[in-house]
């Protein structure tokens, strides 16, 4: 007994030392601490922040920014909202984990509430985004072994060119990027790639096989350096997908819940999605929550023992993302993007008519990408970014010269308009 409370003291003691150093860290030694110790993996801005409320975050010298990355879109309702992160404290007082094991008393209220929501007769809770992806790839092709009678290990998923749904083998197996895929092989089977944008290639890889289970798609390519899409190619893609009886499942990981100016971007062209693929802003950015939503007739052909995670709609997750969720309805977090959205790109393409950094502003509500005026490989929009961080702006380039642009879309007018004249004097800096 004494030496149990013996260790309970040395434990609390070492960590009040740790607290202590966590406290009192400098900018600098907290990059060298992720460069001694942590996977390079990333190569983020050399910015260290450590606090963040609405649109708003804090480095460790107590500077303030413009969050315009929103972290890849997570945190769509802006940095600690007081609903999300007051649901998230009291559940995780109450209950935190219980594993499918067993039934919890938030997971089926929360599955009710998200299927309204979206639409849809069923969900499918996960985590990240990649590991959503994957459970809509693995329902896809169970749906056409069981539902479509294409014969076992045959079926064939349509993919995009540019395309950036997560990080695992076989999302990776599928990706045009080399540097995301080279030396990470083997690789999985069963995809077509053809090109983003392109709806005669769709068509093409439709007919050109009965094996086709679905078509994946993200309704515009964030990663990718906010590629938007034809009018109208979403809607003759499902349509062309209804013909041939694939799947059309929408990755809206990055596009969905507000994003764009609409709940959902599919609804841009009035589409319903036979698979939804959802995460980041699920949670408002609070927790990993992600989702696969469908109808039951597709959904049907998961059985138990067939897919599952551990934490995936634990009663901490499910009670964020019902607040999260309504923080999206209660503050009209879509029309705010639509109309914000419209006065980021009119004032940045007014700008872009006389510049010569700027090439072009694209975009659909506030997840905008403007293209610099320079090489792929060239390091200026990054240097573009420094500037910007320097100036009280945070934002990334997705692809060497594009800087995606999509802060939370809690952000006012005001806001905007001062965003809007940091951009636009930070690029002046850089005009030849
Ligand atoms: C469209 C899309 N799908 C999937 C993912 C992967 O999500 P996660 O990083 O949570 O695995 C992302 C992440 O950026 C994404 O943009």
């Amino acid at each position: 007994m004494i030496s149990l409370r013996k260790k309970e003291l040395r434990f609390s003691e070492s960590i009040r030392k740790i607290m202590s150093v966590l406290e009192k860290i400098s900018p600098a030694e907290a990059i060298a601490l992720e460069k001694k110790y942590g996977a390079h993996n990333y190569h983020p801005l050399p910015v260290v922040l450590s606090r963040g409320e609405g649109v708003f975050v804090w480095d460790l010298d107590g500077k303030k920014y413009y969050d315009f990355l929103s972290a890849y879109s997570a945190v769509n309702q802006g940095h600690c909202h007081p609903k999300i992160v007051g649901a998230m404290v009291e559940q995780a007082q109450t209950l935190t984990l219980t594993s499918r094991a067993f039934h919890n008393d938030k997971l089926g209220v929360y599955e009710q509430y998200v299927t309204k929501y979206f639409g849809y007769d069923k969900v499918l809770p996960m985590n990240t985004g990649a590991e959503a992806v994957e459970t809509a790839i693995k329902i896809c092709r169970k749906w056409a072994y069981e539902k479509k009678g294409i014969p076992e290990n045959q079926a064939q998923i349509i993919v995009c060119d540019g395309n950036f749904h997560g990080r695992t083998t076989t999302i990776i197996s599928f990706s045009n990027d080399e540097n995301a895929r080279k030396f990470f092989g083997p690789y999985t089977g069963g995809f077509i790639n053809i090109p983003y944008n392109d709806i005669d290639a769709l068509e093409a890889a439709l007919s050109s096989s009965s094996n086709v289970a679905g078509f994946l798609v993200e309704p515009i390519q964030g990663e990718a350096g906010v590629y938007v899409p034809s009018d109208g190619y979403l809607a003759k893609a499902k349509a062309l997908c209804e013909k041939h009886n694939a799947l059309f499942i929408a990755d809206e990981v990055q596009t969905g819940i507000a994003r764009t100016g609409k709940l959902l971007a599919v609804h841009h062209e009035d589409i319903h999605a036979d698979i939804l693929v959802l995460g980041k802003a699920l949670s408002g950015g609070a927790y990993p929550v992600s989702a696969v939503l469908s109808d039951d007739t597709v959904m049907s052909v998961l059985k138990p023992g067939q897919h599952g995670s551990t934490f995936g709609g634990n009663p901490v997750a499910a009670t964020v993302a019902i607040a999260a969720l309504e923080v999206v309805q209660e503050e009209n977090l879509a029309e705010n993007a639509e109309r914000l959205g419209v006065i980021f790109r009119e004032k940045l393409a007014d700008y872009i008519k006389t510049s010569n950094i700027a090439t072009l502003v694209r975009g659909k509500g506030l997840l905008n990408a403007v293209v610099i005026n320079d090489t792929e490989e060239s390091d200026t929009a990054w240097n573009i970014c420094l500037k910007l961080a320097e100036n009280g702006l945070l934002a990334k380039p997705t692809h060497g010269n594009i800087i995606r642009f999509a802060p939370p879309l809690v952000m006012n007018e005001e806001q905007l308009l001062d965003c809007v004249s940091i951009i636009i004097s930070t690029l002046k800096e850089f005009e030849r």
